[in-house]
């Protein structure tokens, strides 16, 4: 029986032109009618047509791939089948319940072409969410709440969490910390980032700046992943971080790197929505190692850490090294952990940051 609904065939191309074309496009090409993106696919000797826009956070499903059938986006791996639209199951982000599913449409080849049914678009049907989750509270607005002034201490020195060493950072971090306990009225928190699993950024702001999201997506993807951890001592729970380095060939340590990449979905916050997530937060540093470049490092992280919000107080850094042609290391681990003079600097430094802390507050309220 023939369909009494609108119809609004449109002529796409030649059949086999578009299945050569396709093939060479791995299976998948996108079509614009006007305001509307289709992501047109060849799968097992079947057209399939489906909205090119995903459910998740909009990425270009005609640019991702296509795999037993389901087009899987290429900004956070969501899937979708490339005929009916639906979503898979498990789409690939334990955050969604179901990705919901994606308009799709008629399509038929007559004398050899191939035409789509604009007027057959089915509904979208958005994504639901779970609630309840692990980092369910990453999603809150960031407010401070009542109480002491909270200093969070972050080492990035890498070593096996099985067979710990000993580390000048971490223990001029750790020795300072203690102290503004006793002495500061403050709370205070050490994070190791040697002791987390921490997934790296895979770049989700170089496929576009909307696919790096807040929370961090692949926080939302893995919930193994610890950096959960880290965004919520940041954003929400301190005031003042104290972050420790070793020097890494004239660098600060590759951990750091690995933190400061992920935290690109703090910064590209501002950049993208003007949201600023953090505010009135102090940030400082502890850097030590053999040999030297404290200057160009501590400049790295000052930058950085400015361009998240943070501020930071007058002489924002210690740092520590015997100089170039330091390599006897015993010597200068017996320095640190013997040079009274350091760990009252590491100190100090707290205290002027926690003072700055104080004083942004006050100003505040
Ligand atoms: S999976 Fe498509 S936008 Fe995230």
């Amino acid at each position: 029986m023939a369909s009494d609904k609108p119809q609004n065939w449109i002529l796409i191309g030649n059949a086999e032109d578009l299945k050569r074309d396709l093939a060479s496009n791995g299976g998948l090409k996108e079509i614009i009618f006007g305001e509307k993106k289709v992501a047109l696919s060849f799968f097992e000797n079947k057209f399939g047509a489906i909205g090119s826009r995903c459910n998740h956070m909009g990425g270009p499903l005609a640019r991702g791939k296509i795999e037993g059938g389901y087009v899987e986006c290429p900004w956070h791996y969501w899937k979708f089948h490339h005929q009916s639209g639906e979503a898979m199951n498990t789409v690939g982000e334990p955050i969604a319940k179901s990705g919901g599913s994606i308009p799709s449409y008629n399509l038929k080849v007559e004398n050899g072409d191939l035409y789509l049914d604009l007027a057959s678009e089915t509904k979208r049907i958005s994504a639901t969410y779970n609630q309840g989750l692990p980092i369910s509270h990453l999603f809150r607005e960031p407010k401070r709440e009542p109480g002491r002034i909270r200093v969070v201490g972050i080492s990035t020195t890498s070593m096996d969490k099985n067979h710990p060493r000993y580390s000048t950072s971490i223990h001029l971090l750790k020795s300072s910390l203690l102290r503004a306990e006793n002495e500061l009225d403050v709370e205070t928190k050490f994070l190791a980032l040697h002791e987390m699993n921490i997934r790296p950024c895979e770049g989700f702001y170089s496929k576009s700046e909307r696919a790096c999201s807040w929370p961090c997506s692949i926080t939302k993807i893995d919930f193994n992943d610890e950096m959960a951890k880290i965004y919520d001592a940041l954003v929400f729970w301190a005031d003042v971080v104290v972050v420790a380095t070793p020097i890494r060939w004239g660098s600060a340590s590759s951990l750091y790197y690995k933190m400061v990449e992920r935290l690109n979905s703090i910064q590209n916050q501002i950049t993208l929505k003007n949201k600023v997530l953090i505010q009135q937060k102090v940030a400082s540093f502890i850097i030590t190692g053999g040999q030297d470049n404290i200057q160009m490092i501590s400049g790295q992280m000052l930058s950085f850490f400015g361009e998240l919000g943070f501020v930071s107080p007058p002489f924002p850094f210690v740092g520590h090294s015997l100089g170039w042609t330091a390599e006897e290391m015993e010597r200068n681990t017996d320095f640190v952990q013997r040079n009274e003079k350091l760990h009252e600097q590491a100190f100090e430094l707290l205290q002027r940051s926690v003072d700055l802390s104080k004083t942004l507050l006050a100003g505040n309220n």
